[in-house]
């Protein structure tokens, strides 16, 4: 059982406990990251802390710490669970904190209660980046403040649970005839070779492996764009991809049972996945110097 972080703790995980009263239990009234470690080194820590900071302004719940605590406090999470060099998922949870009496408007003089897990990552197997997902699509049911990455996760849970039972990996979002994200990952599609991706808004989130995969479109000088995408485009498309901090990208290589492209993982998948892995390790042999 690992280590983990609650409220300027750490300790064994069976050991750490919340008061049933705390409202993130009570209403799923909290925030949350995912942030994964390579080799011991916290990837993209500044943007993940920068999302965290937009997440907590958006609920009104105050961030207890600087960036340079947080960064401190988590590496010392990730330094106290065993073989820390491997590969790791960091989950982290503010929620508003305990209250003595359950009302919907926030109390006075609440604790937020911070929690946090380090987690070995289980990437998807080799054979299955290299053949690829289904997926199918769904009508996003969410609420109109997608960009807050908030604990209150029940429409992506049932929508991902529709997915999952139709035999199906992910489920791919549309609004009103518009693609948005997946349940729990941004999406891509190559059209006419070019990378398209829905533009930033509350409408999804602001994906970090999203932002690293546009960087690396750009640096490869490979036609990239921000731009909103119909239905029939996605359906049209000769790529789709899913990007998240712990399946980085993964082609969809079936969509509500047709094949996308020729059904395999495409050419700019090949490219974008493999600058991926090239931009792990460099970041591990950057911070082990
Ligand atoms: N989720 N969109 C949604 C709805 C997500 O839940 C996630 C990731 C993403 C991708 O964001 P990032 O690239 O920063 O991981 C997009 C995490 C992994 C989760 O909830 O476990």
């Amino acid at each position: 059982m690992g280590i983990v972080y609650l409220n300027d703790q750490l300790l064994p995980e069976e050991q750490a406990k919340i008061p049933v009263t705390d409202r993130g239990f009570l209403f799923g009234d909290g925030v949350y990251e995912v942030i994964p470690a390579y080799g011991g080194t916290l990837f993209r820590l500044d943007e993940h802390l920068n999302r965290l900071q937009n997440s907590l302004d958006g609920v009104r719940i105050r961030n207890p710490y600087s960036a340079a605590q947080w960064r401190q406090r988590l590496q010392q999470l990730l330094d106290a669970n065993p073989n820390s060099q491997a590969d790791y998922s960091i989950y982290l949870q503010i929620t508003r904190g305990s209250t003595p009496r359950r009302d919907h408007a926030f109390p006075q003089d609440t604790h937020p209660t911070v929690f946090a897990s380090a987690t070995p990552i289980i990437k998807p197997s080799d054979e299955t980046y290299a053949q690829g997902v289904s997926a199918i699509t769904l009508e996003d049911t969410r609420w109109k403040q997608c960009h807050i990455k908030a604990i209150t996760l029940l429409p992506n849970i049932l929508l991902r649970q529709q997915a999952v039972d139709a035999g199906a990996t992910e489920a791919i979002l549309l609004k009103e005839g518009y693609l948005t994200e997946g349940a729990a990952s941004n999406v891509f599609v190559v059209l006419n070779n070019e990378i398209l991706t829905p533009p930033k808004s509350p409408e999804l989130l602001p994906g970090i492996t999203r932002d690293v995969v546009l960087e690396l479109a750009q640096q490869q000088g490979v036609a990239h764009r921000e731009v909103q995408i119909s239905e029939q485009q996605l359906r049209e498309a000769s790529e789709i991809w899913l990007t998240s901090s712990t399946r980085e990208i993964l082609a969809v290589t079936q969509l509500d049972g047709l094949p996308i492209g020729d059904g395999k993982p495409g050419p700019h998948w090949s490219r974008i996945y493999s600058d991926y892995q090239v931009f792990k390790k460099q970041l591990r042999q950057h911070t082990a110097r």
